[in-house]
């Protein structure tokens, strides 16, 4: 029981399954279907490919005027949090930058106030409300960070709730420790970074990896190192934030910690880029970060495609600097500011996100995991070019229609 065959699916979308990230000239290669079917058992895609009357099942569905994909990997968002920022609205109208507002103890600091104050149920019911629209969106797999809470008790119960949402919904989550994010009011940078190293083997309980934001203002690229060689030596990943602002040289020490990704890159150097074809550390471009932050410049992914490097795709869902849980509209993105080509786009945000967060996602080989979007588009290059709106129609995750 339990088999679906889904029928007349005007183009298949098929990224390439492989034990390492896309890099390069590989990330324009996409197979692509016409007139395909999905056959799924148990939950496991059994066979993809061209319409044949081998298969039987006792459920069909039919996808007529549909294209189908693997569903979406979204692979940085900071979806538990407690509270909003809109009251940023009007000093970015004003002018006040990013790293002004956290100065002066807003931004991350003011999410970490209402994130203190919020219980357990509150952060689970906040952060359902993201999960259910990422769903509705198309994604099934999704990263989820720490780092609003800035002490012992806070972290663990942000990577606490993080975990029950995975077990609340049938998405495949990876959960991150983000003790880094920021110093808090009054404290010295390099004692909270100290607590935040001794946190990092408890929080490995609940942790797939450890995060840090690095940044002029924030944390040095020698207290960066300093953490990324306490989490590796605990035997966690680490990922970072680096180069979103100012050029401090975070892609390279991200190699050089062999980082299972590196984040932002707005800024980064040349000789960063270069390294990325050397490396499977996958660089995960926040495009719809730029975009809210209001800046001119957005990450080079042409030089680095062109280098050689691995580039995935996330949301940044976050209060602040990026507050959408659609990763359809930073496809768009994508396309128009970071001149990425749709068929680089799709490996983005799914075999490249899901090598960034290390799942078994993004593709549809028989013995994958059937999670699949059917869309109500006429193409895959659709979907990063009519913008700002839904166009997933049918979600399957584990082989179960989701959401319709
Ligand atoms: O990825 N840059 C640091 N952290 C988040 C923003 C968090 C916030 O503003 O609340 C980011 O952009
Ligand atoms: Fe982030």
């Amino acid at each position: 029981m339990n088999d679906t065959i889904i029928r007349n699916i005007g183009a298949l979308i098929l990224p390439k399954k492989s034990d390492r990230p896309l890099k390069g000239k590989e990330m324009d290669e996409l197979e692509i279907i016409e007139g395909a079917m999905i056959v799924i058992k148990d939950g496991q895609v059994v066979y993809r490919g061209a319409a044949t009357d081998e298969y039987e099942a006792s459920e069909e569905l039919d996808a007529s005027g549909m294209i189908a994909s693997p569903a979406l990997v979204d692979p940085h968002t900071h979806v538990v949090h407690g509270g909003s920022r809109e009251h940023e609205m009007s000093l970015k109208r004003q002018g006040v930058d990013y790293l002004t507002i956290l100065e002066q103890g807003g931004g991350i600091l003011n999410t970490v106030e209402q994130t203190r104050k919020a219980t357990h149920q509150q952060l689970v019911d906040k952060a359902s409300k993201s999960i259910t629209r990422m769903i509705q969106h198309g994604v099934l797999a999704v990263e989820s960070k720490s780092g609003y809470g800035l002490d012992r008790e806070n972290e663990l119960k942000q990577l606490k709730v993080s975990r029950e949402i995975s077990e609340k919904f049938p998405v495949t989550m990876r959960h991150t420790f983000l003790g880094p994010h920021a110093i808090p009011k009054g404290a010295d940078g390099d004692a909270f970074l100290d607590d935040m190293i001794n946190l990092l083997e408890e929080a490995k309980d609940y942790a797939d990896f450890a995060d840090i934001f690095c940044e002029t203002g924030v944390f040095t690229i020698e207290q960066s190192r300093k953490y990324m060689e306490a989490a590796n030596a605990l035997g966690m990943r680490v990922k970072i934030h680096a180069d979103e602002i100012d050029p401090l040289g975070g892609l390279e020490l991200a190699i050089e910690q062999n980082a299972i990704s590196a984040d932002h890159l707005v800024a980064a150097s040349e000789a960063g880029k270069k390294m990325l074809a050397d490396t499977d550390t996958v660089a995960v471009l926040l495009p719809g970060t730029t975009f809210y932050l209001g800046k001119d410049q957005f990450a080079d992914a042409r030089g680095m495609i062109e280098n050689g490097g691995a580039i995935s795709l996330a949301t940044d869902y976050n209060p602040g600097s990026c507050v959408t849980d659609n990763l359809q509209m930073i496809m768009a993105i994508a396309s128009l500011k970071l001149k990425m080509t749709p068929n680089e786009i799709w490996n983005a945000v799914t075999v490249n996100a899901a090598h960034a967060i290390d799942v078994d996602k993004g593709t549809l080989e028989a013995g994958d995991q059937a999670d699949i979007v059917l869309w109500d588009a006429p193409n895959h290059e659709y979907i990063p070019y009519h913008y700002g709106v839904n166009h997933a129609h049918t979600v399957i995750a584990r082989g179960q229609v989701i959401y319709r």
